[in-house]
């Protein structure tokens, strides 16, 4: 059945692949892709599929009610899937308004829009919030988020996303708006901004820079291929039951320094290096201010009700993504070449 979905964030990470599986897998549907293109929206990362008739750009922002309140009255969505956000959790403890003015402020606005022009007719309907397993706080070393672990967010952006799921689930009790909300671990895959571990390290290790690593090393990550969260998105938002919410992971906890050995030692090959050279790049520095100790998801619940599982195993995951960003150096000397050197000086110095 035709449908008009609108995907914001589209042009960033998670929502690249997002619009891309939806733009592929339902050529009946229309998806429009709104997007700020802030620094970390690039539409590079779509330049295989905006040619499709199915596709269309917008490019404005979350927080500005007039044009949500046009962008609602120029097309007839039936569902939104709501990506859009500022993700970097060091850009938050250093610009926490930013993080309010589009994560909080900017949901609260799409959901104005979606409660105005849905009112009379919720039939079919759908607002998918796309959440972080971060607003559940930090785990020691033992224990996992489930979906009713209580939110107990540490950081300015987790508090910021931890506040746009409770006026989501508010909008839904208040008003019956038919809402999902998934929260997923850490990704990593193609196109991933480099200000984010993975990327990071694998642009400093390509160019022979050393490797940042926060504190000892110690945090716990639970990292997942985000083609896999794409996937996850696609059947939450056709399969889900209105109201529910699913976390999301890959099984797949690394300390942050078991992690970046690794990478090294793929690097290494890929590079024709001898083995060990880049662990050299290996630096630890001074610790993220309130660094949360681990981040560990059950994901047994969408596993079970929804059927689904990640594709591909980490090995295999790290493998394209490391191939990807040496096959894509175009991608990745642009956006290391711009405003991004100035806040990487400016971050690490
Ligand atoms: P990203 O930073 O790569 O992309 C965010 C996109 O949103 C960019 O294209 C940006 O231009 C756009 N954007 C930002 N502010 C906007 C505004 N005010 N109006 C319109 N567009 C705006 O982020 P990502 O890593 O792809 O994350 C996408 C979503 O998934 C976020 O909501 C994030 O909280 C969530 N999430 C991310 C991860 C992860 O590991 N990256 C894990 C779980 C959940
Ligand atoms: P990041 O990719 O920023 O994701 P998040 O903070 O949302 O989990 O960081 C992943 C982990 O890597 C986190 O524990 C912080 C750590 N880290 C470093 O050690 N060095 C770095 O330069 C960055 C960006 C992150």
């Amino acid at each position: 059945m035709s449908k008009t979905i609108l995907i914001t964030g589209g042009a960033g990470f998670i929502g690249s692949h997002v619009v891309r599986l939806f733009v592929t897998k339902y050529p009946d549907y229309n998806i429009v892709n709104l997007d700020k293109l802030t620094y970390a929206g690039n539409l590079e990362n779509l330049s295989d599929i905006d040619k499709l008739p199915n596709y269309t750009f917008e490019k404005g922002d979350i927080a500005d009610e007039a044009f949500i309140d046009s962008l609602f009255a120029k097309y007839s969505f039936d569902g939104v899937v709501h990506l859009a956000a500022e993700s970097h959790v060091d850009r938050s403890i250093k610009d926490p308004m930013a993080f309010i003015m589009a994560n909080v402020f900017g949901t609260v606005n799409l959901l104005n829009a979606a409660k105005k022009y849905w009112a009379n007719n919720f039939e079919g309907k759908r607002f998918y919030h796309i959440s972080t397993d971060e607003v559940y706080g930090a785990l020691e070393e033992t224990g996992f988020f489930y979906e009713d672990t209580p939110y107990d967010p540490k950081s300015p952006y987790s508090a910021s996303k931890a506040s746009s799921d409770h006026f989501v689930r508010a909008y839904m009790n208040t008003y019956k708006l038919p809402v999902v909300i998934s929260n997923c671990s850490n990704n990593y895959g193609p196109n991933q901004f480099p200000e984010k571990l993975l990327p990071l390290a694998i642009n400093n290790i390509k160019n022979n820079k050393p490797i940042p690593i926060y504190g000892k090393g110690e945090n716990i990550r639970d990292w997942l291929y985000v083609v896999d969260h794409a996937r996850a998105i696609d059947l939450i938002y056709h399969k889900a039951e209105t109201g529910k919410t699913y976390n999301i992971g890959g099984h797949n906890e690394w300390t942050n320094i078991d992690l970046i050995r690794l990478l090294c030692k793929v690097m290494d090959k890929k590079l024709g290096r001898e083995e060990g050279t880049s662990e050299k790049l290996i630096t630890y520095v001074t610790d993220r201010a309130g660094h949360d100790l681990r981040y560990a998801i059950d994901a047994s619940l969408i596993e079970k009700e929804l059927g689904w599982l990640p594709s591909v195993t980490f090995e295999q995951g790290m493998e394209i993504t490391v191939d990807w960003y040496l096959n894509n150096e175009q991608w990745l000397d642009r956006i290391v070449s711009g405003a991004y050197s100035e806040y990487y000086n400016n971050m690490y110095k």
